[in-house]
C-alpha cells in the first residue's frame, strides 16, 4: 500500500474546525480506497506566532518539504493584525508559498446546481458557470522590491510596493494556464492593466507570444477593471483566466461569489516539483470562528484536489466530490449557503453527514 505523507496546517480562526472535518473525510476515503495516509501537523500563522514567536517556523517549512502534499486551512486574525509585517500570519503564508516554489495557484469556481439559489446573482447568469482562475503566486506586487515605509526628504512617510515580473516568471505561469485551458474549454483570457502599467504590457506581450505554441487555445485579453465587471455581468463567457498575484487574489474572491459562497472554493498551489499546498480560497473568518458555523466544504474539496493532482487518486477524489453533492441534495447547509427549505447545520454536523454519505456508497 502506497504511503502518502501529508502535512496538516490548521492555522487560525475557523482553520482547526474545518481541518478536523477534512481529516475525518480523508480517513474515511483512505479506508475505502486502501490509501495509507501519514498525517503530521505543523504550526503556521497566528498559532505559530503564539507558540514560537514566528509565523513560519523553520520546522514547519522542513516538514512541508518532506511531505507528499500539504493541506492548509487558513491563517490570520484580529489578534495579530497590529504586529510588524515580518511577524504577521500572512507573511508566514507567503513564506510557505515562496519556500515551496508554488508559483501556480489554481482556483476553480464552479456553480453546483444545488446552490444556484445561494448565489447573489440571477439563475440564468450563473447556471453552468465553470471557471478556472490561474493566479501567479510567488511574484508581482506581493514580492517585488523595493517595499517598505520610507521617510522622504521632507520628513513625510511614504509607503512603497513594487509590481514586477520577469519574462521567465510570466512564461512559466502562462504555460500552466495554456495547458490548463487545453484540458478544459480551450479558451484563455489573460487579465492585466496594460493600458497603464509597464509590467502588464510585458505580461501581455509574453502571453501573446506564448500563444503560438498553443494554436488550439483561443486567447483573449481584458483589463482587470473590465474583467471584474464581466465576471459579474456575464461569467459564462470565461473558461480559463490567467492573471498576476494581486489581480488573481481579487478576481478569485469575486468568482467565488458566483458559486454561492466563498466557503465552497478550494484551491491548489503548485510548483514544478515537490509538495503542493491545498487550501480553501477563503480566510480564517474570525467573525464566525469558534462558533461551529463555518462551511467546511472548501476545505474538503481542497482535500479532493490534493488526491487528484498530487496523490493521483482520481477515484477517491471523485468519491469525496460525490459525497459533497449528496449532502447538498439532502438539503444540508451551513449558514453561508442557506436558502429556503434547507436544513441549517453546523461545521461539525456537516462533517458527520459527509461521513455517512461517504460510507453509504
Ligand atoms: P475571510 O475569507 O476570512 O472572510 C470573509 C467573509 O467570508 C467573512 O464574513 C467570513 O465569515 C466568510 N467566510 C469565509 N470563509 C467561510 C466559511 N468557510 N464558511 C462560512 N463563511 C465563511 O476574509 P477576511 O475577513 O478578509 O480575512 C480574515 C483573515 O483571514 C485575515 O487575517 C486575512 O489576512 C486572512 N486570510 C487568510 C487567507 C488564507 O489563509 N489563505 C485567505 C484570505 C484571508
Ligand atoms: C489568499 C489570501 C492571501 C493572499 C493572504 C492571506 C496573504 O488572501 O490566499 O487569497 O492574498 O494571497
Ligand atoms: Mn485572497
Amino acid at each position: 500500500m502506497a504511503q502518502h505523507r501529508i502535512t496538516l496546517l490548521p492555522g487560525d480562526g475557523i482553520g482547526p474546525e474545518i481541518m478536523a472535518v477534512a481529516v475525518k473525510v480523508l480517513k474515511t476515503v483512505g479506508q475505502k480506497f486502501e490509501l495509507a495516509f501519514e498525517f503530521q501537523e505543523a504550526l503556521i500563522g497566528g498559532a505559530a506566532i503564539d507558540a514560537t514567536g514566528e509565523p513560519l517556523p523553520a520546522e514547519t517549512l522542513a516538514k512541508c518539504k518532506d511531505s507528499d502534499a500539504v493541506l492548509l486551512a487558513a491563517i490570520g486574525g484580529y489578534k495579530w493584525d497590529t504586529l510588524p509585517r515580518h511577524l504577521r500570519p500572512e507573511t508566514g503564508l507567503l513564506g510557505l508559498r515562496a519556500g515551496l516554489g508554488l508559483f501556480a495557484n489554481l482556483r476553480p469556481a464552479i456553480i453546483l446546481p444545488q446552490l444556484i439559489d445561494a448565489s447573489s446573482l440571477k439563475r440564468d447568469v450563473v447556471e453552468g458557470v465553470d471557471i478556472m482562475v490561474v493566479r501567479e503566486l510567488t511574484g508581482g506586487i506581493y514580492f517585488g522590491q523595493p517595499r517598505g515605509v520610507f521617510t522622504t526628504e521632507m520628513g513625510e512617510k511614504r509607503g512603497v510596493n513594487t509590481m514586477a515580473y520577469t519574462e521567465s516568471e510570466i512564461d512559466r505561469i502562462g504555460r500552466v494556464a495554456f495547458e490548463t485551458a487545453q484540458k478544459r474549454g480551450k479558451k484563455l483570457c489573460s487579465v492585466d492593466k496594460a493600458n497603464v502599467l509597464e509590467v502588464s504590457q510585458l505580461w501581455r506581450d509574453r502571453i501573446t507570444a506564448l500563444a503560438a505554441d498553443y494554436p488550439d487555445v483561443a486567447l483573449s485579453h481584458l483589463y482587470v477593471d473590465n474583467a471584474a465587471m464581466q465576471l459579474v455581468r456575464a461569467p459564462k463567457q470565461f473558461d480559463t483566466i490567467v492573471t498576476s498575484n494581486l489581480f488573481g487574489d481579487i478576481l478569485s474572491d469575486a468568482a467565488a461569489m458566483l458559486t454561492g459562497s466563498i466557503g465552497m472554493l478550494p484551491s491548489a498551489s503548485l510548483g514544478t516539483s515537490g509538495a503542493g499546498v491545498y487550501e480553501p480560497v477563503h480566510g480564517s473568518a474570525p467573525d464566525i470562528a469558534g462558533q461551529d458555523r463555518a462551511n467546511p466544504l472548501a476545505q474538503v474539496l481542497s482535500a479532493a484536489m490534493m488526491l487528484r493532482y498530487t496523490l493521483h487518486q482520481p477515484e477517491a477524489a471523485r468519491h469525496i466530490e460525490q459525497a459533497v453533492l449528496k449532502v447538498l441534495d439532502q438539503g444540508y447547509r451551513t449558514g453561508d449557503i442557506m436558502a429556503e427549505g434547507n436544513t441549517l447545520i453546523g461545521c461539525e454536523a456537516m462533517g458527520n453527514v459527509l461521513i455517512s454519505a461517504l460510507s453509504q456508497e
